[in-house]
């Protein structure tokens, strides 16, 4: 096991010093999860985005907390978990035991967006709230602003490997121009080197990608690809 966790544990809410990459393990090789965290994150890549799926919320099944958990075992970076699930509250003290440091829910199925957020803070984690490509910008008033973090889906949920949807930027940008310099924005869906650009001018300062990285052989490229000149 490698020690991935300077500076990374509380990935949410440190002061800003350049765009995060979250890689999703959605793309991963399974069969041997735990070296492609470590190799990822060997890579260059700083949080690990676990995509939560019920089968319900988006039409497929991907990971439960008992996956969280394995990841946890072997690394020590931080875990960005997004729920595309119908009770996203329902998942939130599984996976604060599994060893998640950010739970995401999304604004089309949260009822009780506050108490999402106060419960992920009382569990130790930081909390998201996630948009769809076609739910409309107001979606997110007077929610948006109690979050460590907003996720624009750049595709419909549910599978990795699909193309971005550029027309999410425009949301995009709103969004960025109404937020605190102190909340994250991440995109979330076919982002890749050949869009990185447009989603950071956006505002996004946390860009997730599955296929994009581990779909190639260069995972370090990719990664420095994705983040752009800010950092090495
Ligand atoms: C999609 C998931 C994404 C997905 C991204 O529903 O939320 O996190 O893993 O996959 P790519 O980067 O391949 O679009
Ligand atoms: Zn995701």
């Amino acid at each position: 096991m490698i020690d991935t966790s300077a500076g990374v544990t509380d990935a949410h809410t440190r002061p800003l010093d350049g765009p995060l990459v979250s890689a999703s393990i959605l793309s991963a090789d399974f069969a041997r999860l735990g070296e492609q965290c470590v190799e990822v994150l060997e890579a260059g890549a700083d949080t690990l985005h676990v995509d939560v799926m019920d089968g319900h919320f988006v039409p497929n099944l991907s990971m439960g907390p008992a996956i969280c958990a394995g990841v946890r075992r072997a690394v020590d970076a931080f875990i960005d978990v997004h729920l595309m699930v119908t009770d996203p509250l329902a998942y939130l003290e599984p996976f604060a035991a599994a060893g998640a440091n950010h739970c995401t829910g999304h604004v089309e199925v949260l009822d009780m967006p506050l108490e999402f957020r106060n419960r992920c803070h009382a569990l130790g984690m930081s909390a998201g709230i996630a948009i769809n490509p076609k739910t409309p910008l107001e979606a997110l008033d007077g929610v948006a602003e109690a979050f460590d973090l907003v996720l624009v889906m750049s595709v419909h949920p549910g599978f990795s490997g699909q193309s971005f949807i550029p027309e999410v930027l425009e949301k995009t940008r709103a969004i960025s121009a109404r937020q605190s310099s102190t909340q994250r924005l991440e995109m979330d869906g076919g982002v890749s080197p050949a869009n990185a650009e447009a989603v950071r001018a956006a505002g996004c300062d946390v860009l997730v990608a599955a296929s994009a990285i581990f779909g190639g052989d260069d995972y370090a490229g990719t990664i420095a690809a994705l983040r752009g000149g800010g950092r090495d």
